[in-house]
């Protein structure tokens, strides 16, 4: 048992927090910190992240923005910010939230906690095509890296409650997965949480995408003992085929979980055979419940198994080779290499120990390779190159190097403070990068300037590509950077306007002309044509009451030339990149007249670009 377990008996997560805030001493300059030789060291880490003026990076990072509901997007090894996507919360900057597409794709929730980014794949490689990414509302959406753009929000999803193991691509982009952290009754329904054990359940959901145009719809789903299932990832090469989702509370507990969840040793990972699961839907074993395709496991056998796993796993991680999956239990001071081969076996075997609900429990001393004595608080594994895998470690704020196959752990790096995920360069690919590595900690205080009570997170660039790790950048983010991908930049190739022949939208006009006001009975359509320096018509007038749509076409074919179109009183801000089309539908119900202006500078005359609407 670890020295933590013991000392702590049953661990809160308040009481690891206290103990780690102790230990947390403001920075010094980096030259007094590190002492002797610390010049040069300074003085490397400063040449290899520095990305001078009119260079470019190396790898983008898609960081999860968490409960702003954002992605991030980061430049590699600079650490520079270079954009904000806007997900599941509008967002002004792009007038994203406001026009009328993205406000029904928004729906009724302008607000998202967004986790877990999963990079398109083929063939176990990131493909660059879209980015995925899930929040706890039962949704994914998918952003088109051809444009940065948000182009599907997908859910919420029946059956499933509180989204959080999602949303990790299989190899070749078959299906997202999502799975509940949060048990519910299955259908819903107003049941006591005195029947929790019995009455709510766990749901594991496959959703396909289309492999032409990233669209997602539903596959199935698996009815699951109420665990709170935490983390996934897709099994691959070796392992293709597979699923496998980390859970905590196999106690079926409610109340305080932090005491209550962690009973137990051990917990489970549930390994589920996709494979199966479609050929189940195929043959028809399934129940339909609330719209969707439901398989109950105690009724159709190899589908899904339980491999017990140190108390309260975080993350489950697939080696790149798809022989191993890396189960780390947060609150052990070891993480455990499970065999793919031998799991299999175990299946053949029936070397089941028992069940839950009638899924087989397969035998933990059977399908282990190595306990792996990585450290305190193991979270979750990243690999590198040559079998290189870097297993984040909560409670020592620490990242353990060790190998896979000889289990030799073979350095430490200390983290400021508290690291959560990893980031490696390609990191969950088949074929994973090294050179970086970025730790993404949940702590900062004392590292940057204070800017009050609400303080940044914070991510540490470690460089990864020699024996010892070294620590190069800190970098500090807007919440939440739950889970980050690292992509080859060449493997991007974003374009800079919208081709005019590529857009079909009915109301675009090209033409200043053709812009203009027309009425069909209380409906009025303003077709309004930004380019510099004009927004035409720069006047309209409406009668009070009316339903105005505003259509407006950016006619410019040159990068960054974006206009914007701010209209005071009503609440709106569209910005229209070149080459695009955006509609606002809008009652004016207030009297008067109201200015429309630019919001975003795109010429000397940009302060000119401006009009009125006048509502009588
Ligand atoms: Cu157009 Cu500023």
């Amino acid at each position: 048992m670890s020295r933590f377990i013991r000392s702590a008996g049953a661990v809160t997560a308040l009481a690891v927090l206290a103990a780690l805030s102790t230990q947390c001493t403001p920075s010094q300059p980096a030259a007094r910190r590190a002492g002797g030789g610390a010049q040069s060291d300074v003085a490397l880490a400063a040449q290899k992240t520095y990305v001078a003026p009119g260079d470019l990076d190396q790898y983008y990072m898609f960081s999860s923005g968490g409960h702003s509901g954002q992605v991030y997007v980061y430049g590699i090894p600079s650490m520079r910010h270079l954009s904000t996507i806007p997900v599941f919360t509008p967002y002004p900057a792009t007038g994203y939230g406001f026009d009328d597409d993205t406000k029904k794709m928004l729906g009724e929730l302008t607000w998202g906690d967004a986790h877990h980014p999963a990079l398109s794949e083929t063939k176990g490689e990131y493909d660059g095509r879209w980015l995925f990414i899930n929040e706890m509302n039962g949704r994914i959406a998918r952003i088109d890296l051809r444009d940065f753009k948000t182009k599907q929000i997908f859910g919420p999803v029946p059956n499933l409650h509180g989204n959080h193991a999602s949303s990790f691509v299989t190899p070749n982009t078959e299906y997202a997965v999502m799975a509940t952290r949060f048990s519910v009754p299955v259908p819903r329904r107003p049941i006591g949480v005195d029947k929790y054990a019995t009455d709510y359940k766990g749901i594991i959901a496959g959703i396909k995408i289309d492999p032409k145009s990233g669209e997602m719809s539903l596959g199935w789903q698996i009815l699951m003992p109420p665990f709170d299932f935490d983390l996934a990832d897709a099994g691959k090469l070796a392992s293709d085929g597979w699923m496998f989702f980390s859970s905590y509370n196999s106690e079926r507990a409610t109340g305080k979980l932090e005491v209550t969840a962690s009973q137990r040793d051990r917990d489970y990972i549930a390994a589920v055979d996709w494979h199966a699961a479609e050929k189940a839907i195929a043959d028809g074993k399934f129940e339909t419940i609330d719209g969707v395709k439901v398989i109950d496991p105690k009724k159709v056998a190899g589908i899904v198994y339980l491999m017990p796993c140190g108390k309260s796993p975080h993350g489950v991680d697939v080696s790149p080779d798809g022989k191993w999956i890396i189960g780390s239990g947060k609150l052990q001071g070891v993480t455990t290499a499970f065999n793919f081969e031998k799991i299999q076996t175990a299946i053949r075997n029936k070397d089941f120990t028992g069940d839950e609900d009638g899924i087989p429990i397969l035998k933990y001393e059977s399908i282990k390779d190595a306990e792996i004595a990585v450290g305190l608080g193991p979270l979750h594994t990243q690999f590198g190159t040559d079998g290189w895998a870097y297993t984040s470690l909560f409670v020592d704020s620490a990242i353990a190097k060790w190998k896979l196959g000889t289990w030799e752990v073979v350095d430490k790096a200390p983290m400021s403070y508290s690291i959560g995920h990893l980031a490696a360069a390609e990191g969950d690919t088949v074929s994973p990068d090294g050179n970086y590595l970025v730790g993404l900690n949940k702590l900062s205080h004392g590292r940057h300037l204070n800017v009050g009570p609400s303080q940044p997170e914070s991510s540490q660039l470690l460089d990864i590509s020699e024996e010892k790790m070294k620590l190069l950048y800190d970098a500090f983010t807007e919440p939440e950077p739950h889970y980050a991908q690292i992509i080859k930049a060449d493997k991007i190739k974003p374009i800079e306007v919208y081709p005019k022949e590529e857009n079909k939208h009915a109301m675009a006009v090209w033409d200043v002309k053709d812009a203009g006001i027309t009425r069909n009975g209380k409906k009025v359509l303003v077709k309004m044509v930004a380019v510099r320096s004009t927004l035409t018509p720069t006047s309209f007038e409406v009668q009070a009451g009316d339903e105005v749509t505003v259509a407006i076409t950016n006619i410019e074919q040159t990068t960054d030339e974006l206009h914007g179109f701010g209209l005071l009183d009503y609440n709106i801000n569209l910005v229209i990149d070149p080459g695009e089309t955006k509609t606002v539908t809008f009652t004016a119900k207030k009297g008067g007249v109201f200015a429309y202006y630019c919001t975003n500078f795109c010429s000397a005359l940009h302060q000119e670009m401006q009009g009125y609407m006048i509502v009588k």
